[in-house]
């Protein structure tokens, strides 16, 4: 973790928290801290000491989008053949659940960033938006696909046509956002969360990440199914009957994960 140069990388108990760190750049997503966030990730995926991950940036901004100095000069055949945007299918493919705490900008890259995190907590200061159609092109990390699931077509339309951005309160209302809280508030509120998940049967708390994103992949019956079988299968593990039985003898449940 030393080696890397564009963000930071600490754990919190069974959290794993990592920082943008390009503040001279509102953490413009430039290829290298693209790659290093991703590596970083994959690594507390991989750990079996860590239940649930935080993505944050710094005060001004989350992520300012991606690093459009680094973008300029590519030609399209460049842009097809290193298919720079890919890297992202590493995010979305996380199986754990991942937070992002969000003060300032989070425009283009930096709201599909946001996206890909299961929750996103906000500063009241939050700017949201993909201001892409603003340099002549459009979004590339998924913008497109997950705005308009989260906050439906007219305002995905709206933010992605006009390039405006929207605050803390409008994102929240229209549900891009899960909880706004004071910028003082929002890193410890995003811990503090992801320390509660990782608390719990994390066998529990990844079937229930899976099952919520099928819910954008399927239909209702299909849907519906998989959280059936999915349901049921937990009664299989032994946090389960930890779980019940604690609440049951009004003591607290010690989960171990299997
Ligand atoms: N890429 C590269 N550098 C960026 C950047 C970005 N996306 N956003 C900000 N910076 C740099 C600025 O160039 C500036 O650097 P210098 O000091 O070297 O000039 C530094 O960060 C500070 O930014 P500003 O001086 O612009 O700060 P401000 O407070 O005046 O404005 C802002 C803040 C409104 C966020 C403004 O920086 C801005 O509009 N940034 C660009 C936002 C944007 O267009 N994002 C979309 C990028 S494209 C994308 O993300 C494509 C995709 O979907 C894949």
């Amino acid at each position: 973790t030393d080696a890397y140069e564009t963000i930071l990388v600490e754990t919190r108990g069974a959290v794993g928290l990592v920082t943008l760190n390009r503040p001279k750049a509102l953490n413009a997503l430039n290829a290298q801290l693209i790659r290093e966030l991703c590596s970083a990730l994959e690594a507390f995926e991989a750990d079996d000491a860590i239940g649930a991950m935080v993505v944050a940036g710094g005060e001004k901004a989350f992520a300012a989008g991606a690093d459009v100095k680094e973008m300029a000069a590519k030609t399209y055949a460049e842009a097809y053949l290193q298919d720079f945007v890919s890297d992202w299918k590493r995010v979305s493919a996380l199986r754990k659940p991942l937070i992002a705490a969000v003060a300032g900008y989070a425009l283009g890259g930096g709201c599909e960033l946001a996206m890909m995190c299961d929750i996103v907590i906000a500063a009241d200061d939050a700017r949201f938006g993909q201001p892409e159609i603003t340099l002549g092109i459009m979004p590339g990390f998924g913008g497109t696909q997950r705005l308009a699931r989260a906050v439906g077509q007219a305002k995905a339309m709206d933010l992605i046509l006009t390039g405006r951005m929207m605050d803390a309160a409008e994102a929240e209302g229209s549900g891009l956002v899960s909880r706004v809280v004071a910028p003082e508030r929002v890193l410890d509120e995003a811990l503090e969360a992801a320390a509660k998940i990782a608390s719990f049967s994390r066998i529990a708390a990844l079937a229930a990440k899976e099952a919520v994103q099928v819910a954008a992949e399927s239909s209702l019956t299909e849907g519906v199914r998989f959280e059936r079988r999915t349901f049921q299968a937990l009664y299989a593990t032994e946090d389960q009957k930890e779980g019940m039985a604690a609440f049951v003898e009004k003591r607290k449940p010690v989960f171990r994960n299997r």
